[in-house]
């Protein structure tokens, strides 16, 4: 399977698949529990029907979008993730390199393998930097300040994962870093020895944006223990507001997702909000954002950016989350099999595809701009 044979999600996944060791496929692919919301996120899209105009004169389109203060070229943009360059040594550098050439937004994670300040001088286009609340507020502090000396336009707290979901998939293969992996596991990776030379015959893998505090050779302390050790289960409103007042800029939080959380939001001054459930990887049961999207921007659309993600495989399914009001659509999957299928060429044209089927759905809808899509063009099942 070459990449020119990849014109889809599905595609995508599948060549992922064969390149990638099971433990590190399933640890992209898996999800919580049941892994019930990570299949309703996509099946969301389903229940909901686009209603088309025609006659409109869509000779031109303008996809662009400005969110939280950053123009973006097109409406998605790539949602911060963990541990990138595990799964193609490129890593974070291929993405923010596709995301630029597509003129859109680049997350980097906390978890990232790649430094936020050496993304930040490559590419010009937004960068949101996403982080977790620490117990050590100093700690939180010196963070803020390293994203603010960086030039990152875009603070995005995950709220989401007060403790790590409960991921059975990699329970079975024992992914975790560093790795400790099952025989089943090993075995898979013996199976893939590509990998392998890849990843040892690059630069070390690294967790630069939080090197000094776990240590990925196996001594102080692993990611889990991060998760626990590290961070804070009792962080509470005041907390945010606090960091939300400190960074006085574009601040988010991600992984909102009732109306009374979003109503918060606005109240300690947030600039945005990520409808999420994390890709169904927290919380098993929780309910798509999709499906929880119209209620949200009800209730403070007017106030705050409201931004969902989860399940989008489509351009379509992009425009049914604009028509319900999003000012735009977050991608975590739909680029990380990319990635890992081939590295930054497969991103690019992931990203590619998915600006042709965004432009080719607005123009067979009648719309030649994003203020155009509307709730009038859909029927809920
Ligand atoms: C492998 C993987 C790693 C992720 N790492 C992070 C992370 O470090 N921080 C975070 O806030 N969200 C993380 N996410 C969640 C994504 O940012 C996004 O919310 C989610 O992937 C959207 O769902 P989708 O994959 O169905 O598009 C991760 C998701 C995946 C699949």
């Amino acid at each position: 399977m070459r990449l020119g044979d990849c014109h889809n999600f599905h595609d995508f996944r599948a060549m992922a698949k064969r390149r990638l060791p099971g433990p590190i496929f399933d640890y992209i692919d898996g999800a919580a529990d049941d892994e019930v919301t990570h299949r309703r996120n996509s099946e969301s899209f389903e229940r909901c029907d686009l209603v088309p105009n025609v006659l409109r004169g869509v000779g031109q389109v303008d996809m662009s979008v400005t969110v939280m203060g950053q123009k973006l070229a097109m409406p998605v943009y790539c949602s911060p993730t963990a541990l990138q360059r595990l799964f193609h040594h490129e890593g974070e550098r291929a993405v923010a390199a596709a995301a630029a050439k597509y003129g859109t937004m680049f997350g980097v994670s906390s978890l990232g393998t790649t430094s936020l300040e050496e993304l930040r001088k490559r590419h010009d286009t937004p960068q949101v930097y996403q982080f977790y609340f620490h117990r050590d507020r100093g700690l939180n502090r010196a963070m803020m300040q390293r994203a603010r000396d960086a030039g990152v336009e875009v603070m995005m707290l995950t709220v989401d994962s007060i403790t790590g979901g409960n991921r059975e998939r990699d329970l079975r293969t024992g992914f975790s870093i560093p790795f400790k992996l099952t025989l089943a596991g090993m075995l898979q990776f013996a199976l893939k020895p590509s990998w392998a030379l890849n990843y040892l015959t690059h630069e070390r893998f690294r967790l630069p944006q939080l090197d000094a505090h776990v240590d990925m050779g196996g001594g102080a302390m692993s990611i889990s223990r991060y998760f626990t050790e590290m961070l804070d289960p009792t962080m509470s409103w005041d907390d945010v507001a606090e960091m939300v007042k400190l960074w006085s800029g574009q601040f988010c939080l991600k992984g909102v997702m009732s109306v009374a959380d979003a109503r918060r939001a606005v109240d300690i001054g947030c600039t945005g909000i990520v409808l999420s459930n994390h890709g169904g990887r927290q919380l098993d049961g929780s309910r798509a954002a999709f499906d929880q999207l119209a209620e949200i921007v009800d209730a403070v659309g007017d106030r705050i950016d409201v931004i969902m993600d989860g399940g989008v495989q489509r351009g379509t399914h992009v425009l049914k989350a604009l028509s319900l009001g999003a000012k735009a659509v977050g991608l975590g999957r739909y680029y990380l099999y990319p990635l890992a299928a081939a590295g930054q060429p497969g991103v690019e044209r992931a990203l590619g595809a998915m600006r042709t089927e965004i432009e080719r759905g607005m123009k067979l809808m009648g719309c030649s701009s994003i203020d155009q899509l509307s709730r009038e063009n859909l029927r809920f099942r």
